[in-house]
């Protein structure tokens, strides 16, 4: 790899044996993918995956513990993944003592160690760390080192920052060195379309299925996609942005997609559009009954199939503002409409802790805690990766949850009729 002077004075340890292991790190990590050079990172924050204080996680701090003993720690200051638990969150005996005495034992001292590395505040844990309420918004063209899949592809194609899907840890070191490797997603290269996806449905599409089908079709490729503007506009207000989370977050854990182009509405797609789009790019055309095959083809692994659901969770990403919202509006009609005052599932709505500050600042609040429906920080995810919840029947309408857990996949449509009104779709 070819470095600069101030790297190379980093590397033979000019500014101390730590942060020149930090440097090595870096650059190895580069060189696995081809990289010739480093660049700068220049977003004004950071976003670190490894959030949770699981017992098992004994490098991790001892690392830590190094990084801040010896000052070497973030210019940056960031923020982090979702926390694990949350004691709103419905948990049996067994469950609580799992969560507490043996898997996420060193969540406290873990977080004391992320605030002496410089996380932004004492509760900047969400994956949706680019909304406003959070502040962690990069600018367009902006080098990232951030890893959280569904943040890298929402930072990528909506907000046009620039920044490779990073493993845990190297998220850390990249923002440490101030340098991340060039390859992939911050090359004018690694950012054109090699697939072309025609979205031709009679309807709007719900997002998690569009983003599964194309995630698992194109993989770690650039999808262009084509037809959605005629549903969802030619502007990023908040629905669309709310939309393109959650059909990111399917691209990005269904397959393995960092970065995507809507013509029309992302902003590269807006400014360069068809020329985004590589020679010989391979053709997906999607249409109502590709997204039905799509449904149909996902694996129910609860142990009784027919089983009542003991838990929704919505949330993953976390929910926005508008989000909570619109599900407040739309539990309260469904209720109505059914007869009934509390939702019939007990039901998790997870979104950013300042999120859900400003929603306790609106009048939704205390709507949607009479429906009974439960807001909370938690990553879901974390919730269910232990065994006893993982065989608990879980209902969700996110692509990701369902591809991680054992948590059942429905549409936003099926979940709402499921919490209001009973019975399975
Ligand atoms: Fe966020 Fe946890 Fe889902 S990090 S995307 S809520 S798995």
């Amino acid at each position: 790899m070819i470095l600069n002077e101030e790297q190379k004075a980093i590397l033979n340890g000019e500014k101390g044996e730590t942060l020149a292991k930090v440097m090595e790190s870096v650059i190895r990590y580069g060189e696995l993918f081809g990289a010739e050079k480093l660049i700068p990172v220049t977003s004004k924050y950071n976003h670190l995956v490894t959030s949770f204080g699981l017992k098992a996680l004994g490098p991790v701090y001892d690392l830590m513990t190094k990084l801040i003993d010896d000052g070497v720690v973030s210019q940056q200051k960031f923020s982090m993944d979702p926390r694990p638990c949350d004691p709103k969150v419905p948990k049996n005996f067994l469950q609580n003592l799992i969560f507490n005495k043996i898997m996420y034992t060193r969540q406290d001292f873990y977080e004391e160690q992320l605030q002496q590395l410089g996380l932004m505040e004492k509760d900047a844990f969400t994956c949706t760390c680019y909304m406003d309420e959070v502040g962690n918004k990069p600018e367009k063209g902006d080098i990232l080192s951030w890893s959280e899949s569904s943040a890298v592809v929402y930072a990528n194609s909506v907000l046009g920052a620039r920044c490779n899907r990073n493993s845990g840890i190297i998220d850390i070191m990249g923002s440490i060195v101030g340098y991340v490797p060039y390859f992939g997603l911050v090359t004018d290269e690694g950012r054109k379309a090699t697939w072309i996806v025609e979205v031709k449905t009679t309807k709007k599409p719900e997002a998690q299925l569009l983003g599964s089908a194309i995630g698992m079709k194109v993989m770690e490729a650039v999808p262009y996609v084509k037809g959605l503007d005629k549903w969802l506009g030619t502007k990023l207000d908040d629905a669309t942005c709310t939309y393109l989370k959650d059909f990111g977050a399917a691209t990005a854990s269904n397959g393995a997609v960092g970065l995507y182009h809507i013509d029309n509405l992302t902003p590269e797609a807006k400014e360069q559009k068809e020329s985004l789009i590589a020679e010989n790019a391979q053709v997906y055309v999607i249409d109502d009954a590709e997204l039905q095959r799509v449904y149909d083809s996902y694996p129910v692994i609860w142990k009784n199939p027919d089983a009542q659901p003991k838990l929704c969770f919505m949330g993953c990403p976390h929910m926005s503002l508008e989000q909570l919202k619109s599900w407040t509006d739309k539990i309260e009609a469904a209720l109505k409409e059914a007869g009934n005052t509390k939702v019939l599932v007990p039901t998790v709505f997870t979104a950013a802790p300042a999120v859900i500050k400003k929603f306790n600042e609106t009048e939704y609040a205390a709507r949607l805690e009479k429906t009974g429906v439960i807001v909370s920080y938690i990553c879901p995810l974390m919730y269910m990766n232990n065994p006893l919840c993982g065989k608990m029947p879980v209902i969700t309408s996110s692509n990701k949850l369902r591809t991680y857990t054992t948590a059942r996949y429905y549409t936003d449509d099926e979940i709402l009729v499921q919490i209001t009104k009973g019975g399975n779709r």
